[in-house]
């Protein structure tokens, strides 16, 4: 099983002195959730508004913010570390990092540190386009360090504007892409997420459980991964995975419409769609009467993966086969009828597998044989399907 790509990283989380402080508690939790090991270093600002002990509460680990009662802490944390994220980051710690003042915990760690550096700035929006502040953080920028750009909205000072300290989420994303291995750099993914609804009139469809998870986390694990992802979704209720162009449809002929449009460019498939399988053949174009129920004839959806296939120019492609029993005899026969490289079959009547989970239970079947995987997060089953991508299309 691929690893998470903060599991069992150390990651020295620097936190200085703004409101936003409330905030990098979360962001310990968030980090811890996804296995890594965590410390925190403190600014004696960051002190005032909270206290370190939360810190060391939510890490499990020894929080750092005097460097005179540690006096070597400043080199020998960082000397272990896989990553530093600071966050919050005021303009005056962005200021003395960009000139190299180093009289505090962070600034001092942040120079005896060689890795990647996250920054997360949070900041009266007036500030942070100030000239020097932006002169700064370009510098920072030019010297490596990622910034994770603060967002728009009401500020703690009660106005509005560019300066809220990222979501969590971001920066967490930010922290993964990082730390991932870069394999798929160079390569064009083309994921198909998500259900398509099929309607019967313009109030009523026919659709699937599909959630759309199992193809945002393969979109976003590819993207981190260094691939250009183009992801084409069926309606989903799902913030759209950073890194990757997101196209929207609803019917399974759009999606067919929209993945000929795209494959051109790719160089992997991946059709992680639950695409509803059969379209009402007779739409009406106002809504239907209750009155006493009617006779609905379906007519089967087009099927992508084989217009795809069947083309001459066709890229490596990944299907699913979503079954109600552990036999995989159906799965093993669409991959030879639809033309894929390799398929990847989920029982969704497996508790935690299948539709709308955050958890999978997947075995990938190629002509070589099946490899079985336990339960694991989707993003797990999807580091899994690259991991085997990569293997098998060169
Ligand atoms: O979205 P989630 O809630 O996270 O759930 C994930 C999932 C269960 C939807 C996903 O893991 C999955 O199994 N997707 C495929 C579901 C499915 O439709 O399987 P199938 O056995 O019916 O189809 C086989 C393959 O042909 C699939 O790759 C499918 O996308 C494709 N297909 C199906 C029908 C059709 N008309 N055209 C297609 O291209």
């Amino acid at each position: 099983m691929s690893p998470s790509s903060l599991k069992s990283r150390r990651v020295i989380l620097a936190v200085t002195g703004g409101v936003a402080v409330y905030k990098a508690a979360d962001l310990v939790r968030r980090l811890k959730s996804e296995e890594a090991d965590v410390t925190v270093v403190m600014t004696e600002a960051s002190r005032r508004f909270v206290s370190p002990l939360t810190f060391e509460s939510l890490s499990g680990n020894k929080v750092y913010t005097d460097v005179f009662s540690d006096p070597l802490a400043h080199v020998s944390l960082p000397a272990g570390a896989d990553l530093l994220v600071i966050a919050p980051a005021t303009a005056n710690m962005i200021g003395k990092l960009a000139s190299g003042i180093a009289d505090d915990m962070v600034s001092l760690t942040f120079l005896a540190f060689r890795g990647p550096v996250i920054f997360a700035p949070a900041m009266n929006w007036r500030m942070y386009g100030h000239p020097v502040v932006q002169r700064n953080i370009r510098t920072l920028r030019g010297l490596g360090l990622l910034e994770v750009e603060p967002e728009e909205g009401e500020l703690a000072c009660g106005e509005r504007g560019v300066g809220r300290m990222a979501d969590v989420g971001r920066i967490v994303e930010a922290a993964k892409g990082c730390l991932s291995k870069k394999d798929l750099a160079g390569r064009r993914l083309l994921v198909v997420a998500g259900p398509t609804r099929e309607y019967i009139d313009p109030v009523r469809f026919i659709s699937n459980r599909s959630s759309g998870k199992m193809g945002y986390a393969l979109a976003a694990v590819a993207a981190r991964r260094g691939a250009d992802v183009t992801l084409i979704s069926g309606p989903v209720a799902l913030d759209p995975p950073p890194g990757a162009d997101v196209v929207r449809v609803e019917t399974s002929e759009e999606m067919l419409e929209a993945v000929k449009r795209h494959v051109r460019e790719a160089d992997i498939l991946v059709m992680a769609a639950a695409v509803a399988d059969f379209v009402p053949e007779d739409y009406s174009p106002v809504k239907r009467e209750k009155g006493e129920g009617f006779v609905l004839r379906l007519r089967p959806a087009p099927d992508i993966v084989k217009a795809v296939s069947g083309t001459g120019e066709r890229p490596f492609i990944v299907g699913f086969s979503a079954e109600t029993g552990p036999d995989t005899a159906k799965a093993r026969r669409k991959l030879e009828d639809k033309g894929m490289d390799f398929i990847v079959f989920n029982d969704v009547t497996v508790d935690g597998a299948g539709f709308d989970s955050d958890t999978n239970k997947i075995s990938i079947i190629d002509r070589e044989g099946i490899a079985d995987y336990p339960l694991m997060s989707k993003e797990a089953c999807a580091e899994v399907i690259l991991d085997r991508c990569v293997e098998l299309s060169g």
